[in-house]
């Protein structure tokens, strides 16, 4: 029961985290620039102070779930070395952890990310995360 709890809060959170890049891709950033100028950057603002209160703690949150489950679908590596799936869990766990660290020294630090600056890159991540975590049970 506690990992089916931890597992839900994860896609809930992954879900929450995801369909907001989701969103500011396809339609806010697109709002913005059909409004232009001040009015446009007013309106982007006026969504982002809600979202500044809710998305970067779905990402703590998906991160720090994953974290928990990790040891229960990781396992022991065995004698012959990692399994497939273990490898590909490993991965999507590091590209998940460096989503996590690049939100959490946005939120907690300020610094901005001087590299990959746009929603795009968290947003590939996402999709490549997922995929991830779909085929690493059949690899
Ligand atoms: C933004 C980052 C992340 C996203 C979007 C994400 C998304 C997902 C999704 C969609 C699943 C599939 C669940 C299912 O099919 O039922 C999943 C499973 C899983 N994730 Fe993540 N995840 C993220 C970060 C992490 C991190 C950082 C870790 C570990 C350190 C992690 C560990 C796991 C594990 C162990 C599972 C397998 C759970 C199971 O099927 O029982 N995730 N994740």
């Amino acid at each position: 029961m506690f990992y089916t709890t931890i597992h839900t809060i994860h896609l809930l959170a992954a879900f929450i985290y995801g369909g907001f890049l989701f969103v500011d891709i396809l339609f806010l950033t697109k709002m913005q620039k059909s409004l232009g100028g001040e009015k446009g950057a007013e309106c982007r603002e006026a969504i982002m102070v809600h979202v500044r209160k809710v998305v970067p703690y779905a990402l703590f949150t998906v991160v720090g779930t994953g974290i928990i489950m990790f040891p229960h679908i990781f396992g022991k590596v065995g004698e012959d070395g990692m399994t497939n799936m273990q490898m590909v869990l490993l991965f999507k766990a590091f590209l998940g952890l460096w989503l996590g660290l690049r939100g959490f020294m946005q939120k907690v630090f300020k610094i901005n990310p001087w590299l990959f600056k746009s929603h795009y890159f968290p947003f590939t991540l996402v999709v490549t995360i997922i995929i991830l975590s779909q085929i690493m049970w059949v690899v």
